[in-house]
């Protein structure tokens, strides 16, 4: 199968290398090796420590994206515009499957991206998009059919985690627990997306229209970030026996969904309080299965990298799932809620 790649950043060089360490067990998965043989970044000369000297280099993603010898364009570039969201729609249109890990682009301009790919017969494919490596997207695509949700909420962002784990166990500040994120590869190119809640509202918006079957009104979303969390808070709430977690919260509410992103005193004996650093946790109360609470690294290359194979490798073995999922009679095409800055 062979692979368009574009964005060669912290997921997707660790893609490149993680397809490369595991090209003889993932062959041997998927009945067919899985190829990186096109690639697009914004700078050919930059160090990226993995070898590219057998792909073709493109300066577009959209040119890459209409290549017609890839079979899957993979976007890792992030932005919810262009070129980001050109390339995903030339591939869709031109009959390539698309995996992407970009939140954003989803909340944004899921739902017409869903439909893109439904009417050319291919996947999209966003594992990577929600909770870093946690397979959240499968086990609510799949695994959760036969439940009526009523209830999703967690910790979605490994910066902002990272960042109150470090000040709450170091006493270290804000910026600094930041600029240490940035450099593991964790933040977004604007942290402020992180830090300033709307990088876990796109996140919950697309896990809400899975969960929920219905669009996000972004408007309606309340986003508040961790900018304002000082040790000092930190510490109060260690006192009355809390700890503070940035979580995003969708709850079914009369006939509506109550959606919100902000920080949140949990109870220290709560599963939620132990999730530290980069991990991210996911609580899905399903009806019949109650509820399940999914743990894991939130962000990173090779975490993210993990998740954008797992999509890979389900399209090169030719089980992939409809955007909406496999209960696309229930499920209304996920989010094109544009998060609001507040
Ligand atoms: P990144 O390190 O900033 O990498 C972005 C890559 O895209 C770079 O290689 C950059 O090229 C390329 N790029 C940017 N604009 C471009 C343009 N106009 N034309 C061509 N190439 C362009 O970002 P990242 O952390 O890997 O994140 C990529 C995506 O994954 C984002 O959507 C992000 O939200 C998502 N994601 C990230 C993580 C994580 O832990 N980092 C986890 C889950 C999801 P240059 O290198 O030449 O500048
Ligand atoms: N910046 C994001 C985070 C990357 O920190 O959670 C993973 O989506």
């Amino acid at each position: 199968m062979k692979v368009g790649l574009a964005g060669l950043g912290t997921v997707g060089a660790s893609v490149v290398r993680l397809l490369a360490r595991r090209s003889d067990e993932l062959a041997a998965a998927c009945g067919r090796s899985i190829e990186v043989v096109a690639v697009s970044a914004r700078d050919r000369q930059k160090d990226r420590g993995v070898d590219l000297s057998a792909v073709r280099w493109y300066d577009d993603p959209v040119a890459l994206a209409r290549d017609a010898d890839i079979d899957v364009f993979v976007e890792l570039m992030g932005g919810e515009g262009d070129p980001a969201d050109a390339a995903v729609r030339a591939a869709l249109s031109g009959g390539r499957a698309v995996v992407t890990a970009n939140k954003a682009l989803l909340a944004r301009h899921g739902t017409e991206l869903a439909r893109l790919a439904e009417a050319n017969s291919v996947s999209l494919s966003f594992e990577a998009a929600v909770a870093g490596g946690i397979p959240v997207v499968k086990t609510m695509r799949e695994a959760l059919l036969a439940n009526r949700v009523d209830r999703v909420y967690g910790i979605l962002n490994g910066t902002c985690n990272y960042i109150l784990t470090r000040m709450e166990a170091e006493g270290l500040g804000f910026e600094e627990c930041l600029a240490e994120a940035q450099r593991l590869g964790y933040a977004e190119a604007d942290p402020t997306f992180d830090i300033d809640g709307f990088d876990a509202a796109h996140k919950l918006a697309i896990l809400t229209s899975l969960a929920f079957g219905t669009e996000v009104d972004g408007e309606a979303v309340y986003v508040e970030g961790i900018r304002s969390i000082e040790t000092a808070d930190l510490d109060a709430a260690d006192e009355l026996g809390f700890r503070i977690k940035l979580l995003g919260v969708a709850i079914r509410a009369g006939d509506g969904i109550e959606c919100r992103v902000h920080p949140t005193m949990v109870p220290k004996s709560s599963a939620i309080a132990r999730i530290d650093g980069v991990l991210n946790a996911v609580a899905i109360d399903g009806d019949a299965l109650g509820e399940i609470i999914l743990v894991g690294p939130g962000a990173g290359g090779d975490a993210t990298a993990s998740a954008v194979i797992a999509d890979l490798a389900d399209i090169a073995r030719g089980d992939t799932v409809p955007p909406m999922g496999r209960a696309a009679h229930r499920l209304e095409p996920y989010s094109r809620a544009r998060m609001r800055r507040h």
